[in-house]
């Protein structure tokens, strides 16, 4: 055929090379509603769920039995699962109704009504909702801090960096799973020297993260995995059970953490059981609230692609995080993994996120090169910094990061590597030489770092584990190595896992050691006049307004 010259030409833009495909029902390959999802219903007597969703409760797979357990607030079930679904979607968005009012309806809604629900909403109706549900007054911001050679200084450098911008957690992995100790380690100097009170985890294989964690080098953990069907829950071992066991395991040593889920991991696994992935994505939502565990990082997150190849796909990502909130847990609204190759849709991916302003607007935003980010590349990294802000600007709307300048970037940078020196010094670690530590302050990507011995650096982080070494000994190298200020971070963030104050809803620490959550800055927006707004937050608007790149008027030379 000969082409037409547009056409041609259109066909070789950026959002082409995206593969979308058909909705495939029996395959899961359906964002929302499909023709196999359960209608809603319920049914109790003596005060135990004995029909849900169209089930008895002798046919209750383990997830129904766990949801229909603990997840549901019993008391208002039969009342709310006789309500209209639009009457219930039409609360969320009125601002004659209060959030907490909203919460007393949708607390007692089973995972088909919670969808029924959702799908009542269009986009621009998601972001209202979320401007009254989410939990915090405050949005959030959360990061991804890692290189392909889990470089320490680099990571140190990173953290510190983004820390510095205004990342409230920082989320580090490892290419190799034997560094983990070290990852953490690295980011946990870091993240405290660019700003005491930032958070932090280390993502990595259940048991391993457990003890980072009881041993102070970790302060959260996130990547508490949740499936929406059972096939694919035990496909890797687990139940519900285990995964409440875990939780009461974190919470039990005072450490935040919270559920991940998200749409598309069903069937990517291959049990999808032909359901939609939003009524999937309630079930987990209810996972999380049936396990007593204050929130959930969703939002598809790794299994973005599949949502997104589907109709509504992005309606039903900020949809799946919207149920989070309905269900009352601190929501961490995905907006980590790439997924387009075009510049539009990977902005719009994060729109809803943004504009309605969630708890942590991503869940991963890169704070190192996509090259450089060993969870599979990032929807946003450090060079769509400059964009967020003049976004941010442009709209006087919150992505909780601000601007900095460059010679505080190297300053903050050279000071958690060099502190990350001494560290390693005092713990008869792996030397980090001057050399590297000058690289790190100036470094973009892992290539810029001299190299490492790899293997004396997995083994000396082996060992560190094999010694049972805590925080307190990092504590101890820092004060002597004269990083007094971030041994006293260090130290407190141990001191907060004894008080416990952060394990509630949405917390994070300002720069005082305060816990911003749920429960003392609780989300209290119902409509114009109310709510946080950053154009208003004056401190914080001078930051977003005065970035470097605006012109003064009155010093301007021609
Ligand atoms: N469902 C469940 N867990 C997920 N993770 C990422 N995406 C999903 C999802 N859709 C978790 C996995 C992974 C980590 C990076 O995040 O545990 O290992
Ligand atoms: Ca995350």
């Amino acid at each position: 055929m000969k082409r037409q010259k547009r056409f041609e030409k259109m066909e070789k833009r950026s959002v082409n090379k995206d593969v979308i495909v058909d909705e495939w029902p029996e395959e899961g390959f359906v964002a929302m509603h499909s023709p196999n999802d359960p209608k809603p219903s319920i049914k109790i007597e003596n005060g135990v769920i004995t029909e849900m969703d169209g089930k008895k409760r002798d046919d209750f797979d383990l997830i129904d039995m766990y949801i229909a357990n603990y997840g549901i607030n019993i008391e208002n079930a039969e009342k709310v699962m006789a309500m209209d679904s639009t009457e219930i979607a039409r609360m969320l968005i009125d601002p004659n109704v209060s959030r907490k009012q909203v919460l007393e309806v949708t607390t007692a809604m089973t995972p088909a009504k919670g969808q029924e629900v959702i799908n009542q909403l269009d986009f621009g109706e998601m972001i209202m909702a979320v401007k009254k549900m989410r939990e915090r007054q405050k949005p959030a911001n959360q990061c991804h801090v890692t290189n392909f050679v889990d470089n320490p200084a680099e990571l140190a450098a990173d953290a510190a960096e983004a820390a510095l911008r205004g990342f409230a957690e920082e989320e580090t992995t490892v290419p190799v799973a034997r560094d983990a100790p070290f990852n953490a380690l690295s980011v946990l100097v870091g993240s405290q020297t660019g700003r005491p009170g930032v958070l932090h985890q280390c993502s990595v294989d259940e048991s391993t993260e457990l003890q980072l964690g009881m041993r102070g080098l970790t302060s959260y953990a996130e990547t508490i995995s949740v499936y929406g069907t059972d096939k694919a829950f035990t496909d890797g071992d687990d139940t519900p059970w285990s995964k409440g066991f875990l939780a009461s395991c974190y919470a039990s040593r005072g450490i935040k953490m919270r559920f991940t889920s998200g749409s598309g991991s069903e069937v990517l696994m291959g049990y999808p059981e032909g359901k939609s992935m939003l009524y999937l994505e309630a079930r987990c939502v209810l996972l999380a609230k049936a396990s007593g565990v204050q929130g959930t990082q969703n939002g598809s997150l790794s299994c973005i692609s599949i949502p997104t190849a589907v109709p509504n796909g992005l309606r039903e990502v900020l949809g799946e995080n919207l149920l989070a909130m309905m269900y009352d847990l601190e929501c961490a609204t995905g907006s980590d993994q790439s997924f387009s190759h075009s510049p539009m849709r990977r902005t719009w991916r994060f729109m809803g996120q943004f504009l309605g302003g969630t708890d942590y607007i991503c869940s991963g935003y890169g704070a190192e090169p996509n090259s450089d980010n060993s969870f599979a590349g990032s929807n946003e990294d450090v060079y769509d910094y400059d964009d967020i802000y003049y976004l941010q600007r442009d709209y006087g709307q919150s992505f909780a990061i601000h601007s900095i300048k460059e010679e505080d970037a190297i300053k903050i940078r050279r000071k958690a590597a060099k502190a990350l020196q001494t560290v390693f010094k005092g713990l008869g670690l792996p030397e980090i030489t001057d050399e590297e530590v000058e690289a790190a302050a100036y470094a973009d990507v892992h290539e810029d770092m001299p190299k490492r011995d790899r293997i004396a650096d997995m083994r000396a982080a082996q060992e560190l584990m094999d010694r049972g070494i805590t925080a307190v000994d990092v504590i101890k190298a820092l004060y002597d190595g004269g990083f007094k200020d971030v041994a006293d971070a260090v130290l407190n963030l141990q001191k907060q896992k004894v008080v416990g104050d952060y394990l509630q809803t949405s917390s994070v620490f300002d720069s005082n050691w305060h816990v911003e959550s749920a429960v003392n800055e609780g989300n209290n927006y119902q409509g114009p006049g109310t709510g946080y707004r950053l154009y208003k937050d004056k401190d914080e608007w001078e930051k977003i307004k005065n970035i470097p790149q605006a012109i003064d008027p009155e010093h301007f030379d021609m």
